[in-house]
C-alpha cells in the first residue's frame, strides 16, 4: 500500500519539477529486483513471487520465493535459494506448494555452470504447507527432477528425472575410454517418470515413489489432465537443430506405453495450461523453422488443443500483435498478454470465435499475469512497469480495477526516487521501401525534448523482440542509466522486431544484417534531420543481435564515434556451424551456406572489416553457447589487425545471459560507458568522409 501512495506522489511532482531528486546511479540501478514467475492460490488469497536480485558479496544471483497475503501484502520468505528453472506449484485444495532448491548455490557460490542446465545435486522436491508453515521434504535419490506436477490431490505428485552424468560416464567406459561420441544417445538424453505417493496415518508420512515409464527425450513442462487421466508434457532438446524436437505428448496413466503426440508443427511449445473444464490444453507457441522452404516469420501465438478430439484452436482473434504470456479465466476464455508497439497491455478474450478485447489499464509493459482458478474468485496478479515506473507486482480483486491495483512488492522503491530520463516514441520511415519504422527516445533528465543531443542508438536483440515501455535494472535494459550519463538513448525496433505483424517480422528474411541495418541507419538521419541528435556525436551498440547489427553497421559507416558491442556474431557460417540454434540463422538468412552462398556473401562482416574505422568494445560470456566466444574473437582479432581501437572482455563461466554473476554485468556497463565516453566525442582525428 505504501509503494502505490509513492507512485501517486512521485508522479505529481513531475509535472512541476525533477530537480530535487538525486541522479541514479549504475549501483543503484543494478541493485534493482526482478519478478521471474507470480502464482495466485486458487481461492487468490496468497501469492507466489519468485524474485531475482544480486547477491554482490556472493558473486551470484539470489533467487527468492516469497509468499504473500493479498489481502494484507505481508510477506514471508519461503527460501532464498530457489532452483529457478522449475516453477513452484499450488496443490489441487491450495495447501501446500512444491519447489525444488538449488543446492549448488550453496555449496560452490562461484562455479555455478549454466543455470538453464538440468540441476546437478538435488535430492529432494520440498512442499511447504501454508498452514502449518511447515516443510516436508521428499527424497527423491539420485533421480534429478526436469519437470515436476502435482496428482489428482495433495498426496500425490508425478515427477519425470533425467539420470546424472556420473551416469552417463560409466557407459561404453573399456571400449571408448573418454573419447566422445558425438551424436550418439547418451542416458542423459532420455528421462524417467515417477509418481510419488504420501500416506499420513496418525501423524506418521510414509512417501513412496514408484517409476512408470522411461521417456525417449528431454522434458521441460508436465501437467495432469484429470477428466482423462493422462499426463502431458512437452518435449525438449539442448540444441535446437530440429522442430520435431519440439512437441507436445499425452501419456495414458491406464498404459503408460501409450504415448500421443498432439502437435506437429515448426513451433516450440511453451507454458501449458488446462481449462476450467479440464478438456483442453493451452499454450504459446513461437516459430523456429522454415515453413516448406519458404520462410514467413510469426509472432508468438496461443493455441489451444482438445484433449479428446485433438482439434487444434487458435487463440487472439483480432490481434495483430505478439502473445508475451495468457492465464486462463476461470469464468472461461483467456486473459492474454499483447504486445503491440512499445506496449504490453491485458487482453481479454472469451472463447476462440470471440475478438479479443483491450482490458484498458495503465500505460507500458504488463508481465507474469496469474489468475486465481476458484469460480469464486475474479482476482488477478501481474508485474508492471512502464518508462517511468520500476518494476512491481500488484493484485486486483477485478479485472475492471486495473487503473486502482495494488502495489503487493515494493522492492524497486529507490528508483522511483530518483532523477529518471523521460521518454517517447519516435517514428521515421525508411525510404527503400517506404515502411513506417518506430523506436523509443531516453532523454537525458533535463532535457526532456531538447536538440541536438550525442545519440547513443541501443539495439535490442532477438531480433523477434522489441524495446518497450518499461523499466527493469539489468545490464540488457540499461537505456535509462545511458540517459543518465547524458545520452539520447534511441532504442530502434527495427524490422524483425515483434509486435507489429507477422509481415513486419519476416522482412528481415534473406537480408538479416542490411534491411534491419539500414532500418537503423533511416531512424538516426530522421534524427538528425529533425535536429535532435547531433550529426557529430553518434555512437551505437547493442547485445545478442544487437551486437550483431553493431557489427554490421560499423561496416557500413564510419559515422559512429563509438560502438559497444555484446555476445554478437560476424560470421555466418561458423555461427551456423556452432551454435546452440543454428535453424534460425538459416531461416533469417533464408537458406543453408551451400544453397544461398551469395547471400551469406553479400550479408557478410568479416569480408567488410577492413572499412571499420569505429573503436569497437566487445563482451562475451566465455561459455555462451548461443553466439560462441568465438565471434568476438574473430573480430576482436580483425579490428586489431586493422589498427580500430577495440577491447575484449571475456566473462568466464557466463553463457548467453549473463546470469550467473552480477560483478559481470555490473562491468560490462561501466566499461561501455567509459567507451562511449572516451571515443563518442567529436575528436579533430576523425576524419568524416
Ligand atoms: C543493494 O540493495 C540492498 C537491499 O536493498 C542493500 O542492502 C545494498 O546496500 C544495496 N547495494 C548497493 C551496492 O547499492
Ligand atoms: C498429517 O495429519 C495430521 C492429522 O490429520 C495433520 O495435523 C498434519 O498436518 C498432517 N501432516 C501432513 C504433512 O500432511
Ligand atoms: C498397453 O498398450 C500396449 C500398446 O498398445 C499394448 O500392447 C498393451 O497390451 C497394453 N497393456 C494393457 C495392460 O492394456
Ligand atoms: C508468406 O506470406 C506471404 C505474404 O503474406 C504469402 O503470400 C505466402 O503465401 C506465405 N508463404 C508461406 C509459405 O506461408
Ligand atoms: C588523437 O590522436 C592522438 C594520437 O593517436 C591521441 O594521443 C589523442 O588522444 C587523440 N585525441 C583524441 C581526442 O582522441
Amino acid at each position: 500500500m505504501k509503494c502505490y501512495l509513492l507512485v501517486l506522489v512521485v508522479a505529481y511532482f513531475h509535472c512541476f519539477s525533477t530537480e530535487t531528486l538525486p541522479k541514479l546511479t549504475i549501483d543503484e540501478f543494478l541493485n534493482s529486483t526482478q519478478y521471474k514467475s507470480l502464482s495466485l492460490s486458487p481461492d487468490a488469497d496468497y501469492l507466489l513471487v519468485h524474485s531475482l536480485r544480486p547477491a554482490w558479496e556472493s558473486n551470484r544471483y539470489k533467487d527468492a520465493l516469497w509468499l504473500y497475503r493479498t489481502e494484507s501484502t505481508q510477506k514471508k520468505l519461503i527460501t532464498n535459494q530457489l532452483y529457478p528453472n522449475i516453477k513452484p506449484k499450488w496443490s489441487p485444495s491450495g495447501a501446500w506448494i512444491y519447489y525444488l532448491v538449488d543446492e549448488s548455490s550453496q555449496t560452490d557460490p562461484v562455479n555455478i555452470n549454466e543455470r538453464s542446465r538440468p540441476v546437478k545435486n538435488e535430492k529432494y522436491i520440498h512442499l511447504y504447507n501454508i498452514i502449518s508453515e511447515e516443510t516436508l521434504l521428499i527424497e527423491v535419490g539420485n533421480h534429478n527432477p526436469l519437470a515436476i506436477a502435482w496428482g489428482n490431490d495433495d498426496n500425490s505428485l508425478y515427477f519425470i528425472s533425467i539420470a546424472s552424468s556420473q551416469e552417463d560416464n560409466k557407459v561404453n567406459q573399456n571400449e571408448w575410454k573418454d573419447v566422445v561420441q558425438y551424436r550418439q544417445r547418451k542416458p542423459t538424453d532420455s528421462t524417467t517418470l515417477h509418481r510419488i505417493d504420501i500416506k499420513n496415518k496418525t501423524h506418521k508420512i510414509s512417501v513412496k515413489i514408484t517409476t512408470l515409464t522411461n521417456i525417449d527425450f528431454l522434458v521441460g513442462e508436465l501437467l495432469l489432465v484429470p477428466a482423462e487421466n493422462k499426463l502431458v508434457f512437452t518435449s525438449v532438446s539442448t540444441l535446437v537443430e530440429n522442430s520435431h524436437d519440439f512437441e507436445i505428448y499425452a501419456l495414458d496413466l491406464r498404459n503408460v506405453s501409450l504415448l500421443s503426440r498432439l502437435t506437429d508443427n515448426k513451433m516450440i511449445e511453451q507454458n501449458l495450461q488446462l481449462s476450467p473444464d479440464g478438456k483442453h490444453l493451452f499454450f504459446v507457441i513461437s516459430p523456429i523453422e522454415p515453413t516448406g522452404g519458404k520462410y514467413n516469420g510469426t509472432q508468438n501465438a496461443l493455441d489451444s488443443v482438445d484433449l479428446t478430439t485433438g482439434v487444434t484452436e487458435h487463440w487472439g482473434k483480432g490481434f495483430n500483435g505478439n502473445i508475451m504470456g495468457y492465464t486462463i479465466r476461470s469464468q472461461g476464455g483467456v486473459y492474454i498478454l499483447g504486445q503491440l508497439g512499445v506496449n504490453v497491455q491485458i487482453y481479454v478474450q472469451q472463447s476462440s470465435s470471440k475478438f479479443v478485447m483491450l482490458q484498458h489499464g495503465w500505460e507500458g509493459t504488463y508481465q507474469l499475469i496469474s489468475s486465481a482458478t476458484s469460480p469464486h474468485s475474479l482476482s488477478i496478479a501481474f508485474a508492471h512497469s512502464s518508462f517511468e515506473s520500476a518494476l512491481e507486482v500488484y493484485f486486483v480483486e477485478h479485472i475492471n480495477q486495473l487503473y486502482v491495483a495494488k502495489a503487493v512488492t515494493c522492492e524497486n522503491q529507490l528508483l522511483r526516487e530518483r532523477n529518471l530520463p523521460r521518454a517517447k516514441v519516435y517514428r521515421w520511415i525508411n525510404s527503400e521501401d517506404d515502411r513506417t519504422i518506430e523506436g523509443i527516445l531516453h532523454y537525458p533528465p533535463e532535457k526532456f525534448e531538447c536538440k541536438n543531443l550525442p545519440l547513443f542508438v541501443l539495439i535490442h536483440g532477438g531480433p523477434s523482440a522489441s524495446s518497450l515501455n518499461m523499466l527493469i535494472g539489468d545490464w540488457y535494459s540499461w537505456a535509462p542509466l545511458a540517459a543518465t550519463e547524458g545520452w539520447l538513448v534511441f532504442e530502434p525496433n527495427y524490422r524483425g522486431s515483434a509486435g507489429y505483424g507477422d509481415e513486419f517480422l519476416s522482412e528481415l528474411i534473406g537480408h538479416p544484417l542490411s534491411r534491419p541495418g539500414r532500418d537503423i541507419l533511416a531512424g538516426v538521419d530522421s534524427l538528425i534531420a529533425d535536429g535532435i541528435a547531433d550529426p557529430n556525436r553518434l555512437t551505437v551498440g547493442g547485445f545478442s543481435y544487437g551486437g550483431f547489427l553493431t557489427n554490421w553497421l560499423i561496416t557500413q559507416t564510419t559515422r559512429f564515434n563509438a560502438a559497444v558491442s555484446g555476445a554478437g556474431p560476424v560470421e555466418h557460417v561458423s555461427l551456423w556451424g556452432l551454435m546452440d540454434m543454428p535453424v534460425i540463422i538459416a531461416s533469417y538468412i533464408g537458406g543453408y551456406p551451400w544453397e544461398i552462398p551469395e547471400t551469406y556473401y553479400k550479408e557478410s562482416i568479416m569480408f567488410k572489416l577492413g572499412y571499420v574505422q569505429t573503436p569497437t568494445h566487445i563482451v562475451s560470456g566465455a561459455n555462451d553457447l548461443r553466439v560462441p566466444p568465438s565471434e568476438s574473437l574473430t573480430l576482436e582479432r580483425g579490428l586489431h589487425y586493422l589498427g580500430v581501437p577495440v577491447k575484449l572482455l571475456l566473462f568466464p563461466n557466463e553463457g548467453h545471459d549473463l546470469t550467473i554473476n552480477p560483478w559481470h554485468g555490473k562491468i560490462k556497463v561501466r566499461e561501455e560507458l567509459k567507451w562511449l565516453e572516451k571515443y563518442g566525442h567529436p575528436s579533430l582525428n576523425k576524419t568524416k568522409p
